[in-house]
């Protein structure tokens, strides 16, 4: 048998559950994963409340990307064995805050040695995230790039990313985040009003690209400092970035592998600051549903 954290029907948290259930079968193209760890996402949140539609079979165990160790390998997949650390998206209609999970094998990657399961749970979602936001429209050596929601899951890996990639960063977070982005190598920026007059004062021919992870009036209030509307990128608020001449993410199939190999060479380090076992995965939920997440939060079975 293995425990799922569920939810049973849409809405808050009080339709969230641990069950028990048979350990999934792996079908074609599918590895069984043993979790050790699931990376907690607002997009749990949204799923459980039905902004993703409300035609998913349930119950539905939440959690979309995990890291663990192969437990069993489906029809048609070469490449992966038993025993093997892996990470990746959970499969469709699957979910990661669970003892075992299912990951398409195309979509898996190997996770790096020396890399705890933990930093390794941040990368198939928030991480390629990250990665999508800031390349996506093609940085360049030295230019500069602003994170809005510089401190949470995907700022802070933004921030890293952006840095690995030559570029100069300027993190928007709030006081408590601030070594925290300043550990990734950008520059600290309090959140709210004022940001813009800071930022233009580190930056005062404006940045070169702007990645959003707030959305709203943060995001229009710092999007006059970009030097061409078309390099703001919203995971967040993908409206608001299209209106104002942006746009929301564009995945890279690539994105998982190129993001695998600079976390195993240590050009990366996802910051993990909470780990819940799998009993308090609700706490976990509400810790994100809270908005104000510091680095990752992951769930461990
Ligand atoms: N499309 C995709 O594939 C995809 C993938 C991953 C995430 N996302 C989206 O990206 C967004 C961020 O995700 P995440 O995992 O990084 O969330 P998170 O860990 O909760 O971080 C969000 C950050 O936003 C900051 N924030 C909240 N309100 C703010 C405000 N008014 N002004 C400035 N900063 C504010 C918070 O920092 P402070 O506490 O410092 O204010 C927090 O650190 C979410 O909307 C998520 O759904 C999309």
């Amino acid at each position: 048998m293995s425990r799922m954290y569920m939810f049973t029907r849409y809405g808050g948290p009080e339709t969230e559950e641990l069950q028990e259930r048979p350990v999934p079968e792996p079908g074609p193209g599918q590895l069984l994963v043993e979790v050790r760890a699931a990376g907690v996402n607002p997009s749990d949140l949204k799923l459980r409340e039905g902004l993703f539609g409300r035609r998913h079979t349930l119950p539905r165990t939440l959690g979309f990307e995990v890291s663990g160790v192969v437990a069993a390998v489906g029809p048609d997949v070469e490449g992966y064995a038993v025993g093997d650390a892996v990470l990746g998206p959970v499969a469709p209609g699957g979910g990661g805050f669970a003892d075992h999970a299912l990951v398409r094998a195309r979509e898996a990657a190997r996770k790096p040695d020396g890399v705890s399961f933990e930093a390794a749970a941040t990368i198939p979602v928030a991480g390629t995230a990250a990665y999508d936001l800031v390349h996506q429209t093609g940085l360049e050596d030295g230019q500069t790039v602003l994170v809005l929601g510089a401190g949470g899951g995907v700022g802070h890996l933004a921030c890293e990313i952006a840095r690995a990639g030559g570029a100069r960063v300027i993190g928007v977070a709030s006081e408590g985040k601030r070594e925290l982005v300043e550990s990734t190598g950008a520059a600290w920026v309090t959140s709210g009003d004022g940001a813009a007059d800071a930022v233009r004062g580190l930056a005062p021919g404006g940045v070169d690209l702007l990645v959003d992870l707030v959305g709203g009036q943060p995001l229009r209030d710092l999007a006059p400092l970009v030097t061409s509307p078309d390099r703001i990128v919203s995971a967040a608020d993908e409206e608001t970035a299209t209106a104002l001449g942006g746009s929301g993410r564009v995945e890279d199939p690539e994105a998982l592998a190129r993001l695998v190999a600079m976390v195993g060479d240590g050009a990366i380090t996802p910051q993990v600051s909470a780990v819940y076992p799998l009993e308090r995965a609700g706490e976990a939920l509400a810790a994100v549903a809270r908005g104000h997440g510091k680095g990752k939060t992951v769930v461990v079975p």
